[in-house]
C-alpha cells in the first residue's frame, strides 16, 4: 500500500488553506465505528457475509477491485440510515472531522434513492442533512450546499419520479444542484438527458454536475457537457485521453472535481502520481481536490491535499492557484467567495 505523508510543516500549511470540497457523498462518510452502532440502534440486520467488526470492515476497505466492488459496500452501509437523526449524525460527524482538516465550504452529494427505496421519505433525509448544515455554519463556520444525485444504475423512470418528489426542494433552493453517480460505464449520460432537462425547468439557477470520466472514457465527459449541460464534471480524469476535450474544458472553464485517494482505492490509477494534474494545470483547466467517500477511501480533504503534495511537490504559488480556482469554482455566493480568499 502506497504511503502518502508529507512533513509536518507542509501539512500545517495545507491545513490552513481555505479548502472547499465539491465532491463528497454524505453516505460515503459513514465510518465503520458509526455503521455498527447505527445498525444496532435501528435493529438493522447486516447481510450474513458482511464483516462482523470495525477492524474486519476497515481491513476490507483497504482495497476495492473496482467501482462496483466499492458500491456494493456503500449501498449496504446506506441501509443502517433510517431516522432523521441518523442523517443528522452522519453529516455532523463529517463536518466536525473536516473542520479539523481546515474545511471552509462544502458542496455535498446525497443519494435519496438509496433511502426512499427502503420506505424513507426524501423529507426525512433532507431534514437531517439540513440540520447538520445549519449547525456546521453556526458552530464551525463551514458553509455548505446540498446536491441531490440520481443513481444511474436504477431505471430512468425511478430517477424521474425522484426528481418530481424533490421539485419543491429545488424550487425553494433547499437543494442547490443535481448530480449523477453510481456505476458509470453501463449507464452513459444520454440515458438522463430528459431528467436534466426537467431539473433545469425547476429553477433557473440550478447547478448541474455529473460523475464522468472515472471508469467511463472521455466520451462520457463530452456527453455530460453536451447532453446534460453540466457546468462541472465529477472526476473527469480520463478527459486527459482526449486533447480536443481538454481544450474545451479549458475554454469553457469546466471545473473537474478530482478525488486522489478515491481514484487509487478504486484502481482508476495505481498511484496518485498518475493523475493528470500537470496536464490540467498546463491546459488551464480548473480542478478541485476532494475526498469523495472518505470513510471508504481512507482520507478526508486534507489527507487528499497531502497525497497530492507527496507526489507533485507543488510550490506555494501552485497551491495558491489551486485554492483560488477551487474557491472561484464554488457554487456559493460571491460574498462568501471573497470571505474565503
Ligand atoms: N457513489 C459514491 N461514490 C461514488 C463514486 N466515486 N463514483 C460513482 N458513484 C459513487
Ligand atoms: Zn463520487
Amino acid at each position: 500500500m502506497a504511503v502518502y505523508e508529507c512533513n509536518n510543516t507542509f501539512r500545517d500549511f495545507l491545513r490552513e488553506l481555505p479548502k472547499c470540497e465539491h465532491h463528497l457523498h454524505l453516505e460515503g462518510t459513514l465510518e465503520p465505528d458509526l455503521l455498527y452502532p447505527l445498525a444496532r440502534r435501528n435493529n438493522v440486520k447486516l447481510p450474513e457475509q458482511f464483516p462482523k467488526t470495525v477492524e474486519e470492515l476497515e481491513n476490507r476497505y483497504k482495497q476495492f477491485k473496482d467501482l462496483q466492488d466499492f458500491l456494493d459496500f456503500y449501498y449496504i452501509g446506506c441501509e443502517v440510515l433510517l431516522q432523521e437523526e441518523d442523517f443528522f449524525d452522519l453529516a455532523w460527524a463529517y463536518f466536525k472531522r473536516s473542520r479539523s482538516q481546515g474545511l471552509k465550504h462544502a458542496e455535498v452529494f446525497f443519494d435519496p434513492q438509496s433511502h426512499t427505496s427502503r420506505g424513507i421519505s426524501i423529507e426525512t433525509v433532507v431534514k437531517g442533512f439540513q440540520r447538520a448544515c445549519i449547525k456546521a455554519q453556526q458552530e464551525l463556520q463551514i458553509s455548505s450546499k446540498l446536491i441531490m444525485c440520481l443513481l444511474r444504475h436504477l431505471p430512468v423512470e425511478d430517477c424521474k419520479a425522484t426528481l418530481e418528489s424533490a421539485r419543491v426542494l429545488f424550487e425553494t433552493q433547499q437543494l442547490h444542484g443535481l448530480g449523477l453517480d453510481s456505476a458509470e460505464k453501463p449507464f452513459p449520460p444520454e440515458l438522463f438527458t430528459e431528467c436534466y432537462e426537467t431539473a433545469r425547468s425547476y429553477h433557473p439557477d440550478i447547478k448541474l454536475t455529473a460523475h464522468a470520466g472515472e471508469e467511463g472514457d472521455a466520451s462520457y465527459v463530452l456527453k455530460s457537457l453536451d447532453l446534460l449541460k453540466t457546468s462541472r464534471i465529477d472526476h473527469g480524469v480520463r478527459s486527459a485521453e482526449d486533447p480536443e476535450l481538454m481544450a474545451r474544458l479549458a475554454r469553457e472553464q469546466i471545473m473537474c472535481t478530482i478525488c486522489p485517494l478515491s481514484s487509487v482505492k478504486l484502481q482508476v490509477v495505481q498511484d496518485v502520481r498518475e493523475l493528470p494534474f500537470a496536464q490540467f494545470l498546463d491546459a488551464g483547466i480548473p480542478f478541485s481536490i476532494n475526498s469523495d467517500d472518505p470513510a471508504y477511501f481512507g482520507g478526508y480533504i486534507l489527507d487528499n491535499y497531502v497525497a497530492v503534495q507527496t507526489r507533485f511537490n507543488w510550490t506555494l504559488n501552485v497551491w495558491k492557484k489551486v485554492v483560488q480556482q477551487s474557491v472561484n469554482g464554488s457554487w456559493c455566493e460571491e460574498k462568501r467567495k471573497k470571505e474565503l480568499l
